[in-house]
């Protein structure tokens, strides 16, 4: 595996293999756990180079503390990138990355209305950046995204559209903790005593698909969400919200197999966690 930390050794790497070499991209912010190592196995598997990118993007921070406390490993994450099979790392300085900041703004219209958009106002903006600047200069023909983050693949699938970029896009499953536990970079700031409890996320949304695929309304699901973490003194939910899983606008009902997203964040003590379920 070899590692770039300069925008023009990568581009000068990558154009000097081969031009018929499909390369599959993998954008994180470091920090590796198993749901990323899915996406650089899915990409091994359909790429003929596997180009992983490392770097805790500013620009899509709109809480400084969060950004502060961001864990940063990037030798370990080297290690776990090699081992699972990745060509490339990328891992430039944010001076790198944004020589000077951005002038550029994006706005994703009714995708940011919502959920991650309504309650981080400028992350979408941030993403796109980010993710527009690795395309143009990794120039992947395949991309992986997580589940994980639902409303970020659909920023991502209107970015490649109203940009035509020559991306495919791919969404892999979220990959979870045996109690449930979405895997994030995040959950590694929880304290043990927080971490016991962080599974509810997950116990309130299949709790919630259950009382939909029951019959009952989207308002009667996400009222027993509510009582589920009104009952919890730790955690502080943000929001819980049953959407079309490719639109992100509000289902009013289920809508049809694989279209109903349940999607909700919660605080807990100082980390703010997401999850969802699609079904
Ligand atoms: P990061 O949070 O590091 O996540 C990188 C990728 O891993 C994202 O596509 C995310 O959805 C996916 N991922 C995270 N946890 C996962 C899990 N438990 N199961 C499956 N996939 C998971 O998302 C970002 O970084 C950034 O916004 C980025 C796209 C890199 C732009 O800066």
């Amino acid at each position: 595996m070899t590692r770039f930390e300069t925008i023009s050794s990568l581009r000068q790497y990558l154009t000097s293999i081969q031009s018929e070499k499909t390369i599959g991209l993998v954008p994180t912010m470091g920090a590796l756990h198993e749901g990323h190592i899915k996406l650089i196995e899915a990409a091994r598997q359909e790429n003929d180079l596997v180009v992983s990118s490392i770097f805790v993007n500013p620009v899509q921070f709109n809480n400084p503390d969060d950004l502060a406390r961001y864990p940063r490993t990037l030798e370990e994450d080297s290690l776990q990138l090699e081992a699972a099979g990745c060509d490339v790392v990328f891992a430039p300085s944010v001076a790198e990355m944004y020589p000077d900041s951005p002038a550029l703004r994006l706005n994703f219209g009714e995708l940011e209305t919502v959920m991650e958009g309504a309650f981080r106002p400028g992350h979408f903006n941030g993403v796109g950046i980010v993710v527009s600047k690795l395309f143009n200069i990794v120039q992947p023909k395949r991309a992986y995204f997580g589940q994980k983050d639902l409303q970020q693949v659909a920023v991502i699938r209107r970015l490649i559209r109203d940009l035509s970029f020559p991306v495919e896009l791919i969404r892999c499953p979220t990959v979870r903790e045996a109690d449930g536990l979405a895997m994030s970079s995040r959950n590694r700031n929880l304290t043990p005593a927080e971490r016991e409890q962080a599974p509810t996320l997950f116990k309130a949304l299949t709790l919630a698909r259950d009382l939909l695929a029951d019959g009952h309304s989207p308002v009667q699901a996400k009222a027993a969400v509510t009582d589920m973490f009104t009952s919890n003194p730790n955690f502080r939910l943000e929001y819980v919200e049953i959407v079309n899983a490719d639109t992100l606008q509000i289902a009013n009902e289920v809508l049809a197999p694989g279209q109903t997203a349940i999607c909700l964040a919660a605080h807990l003590g100082k980390v703010r966690l997401i999850d969802n379920l699609v079904f």
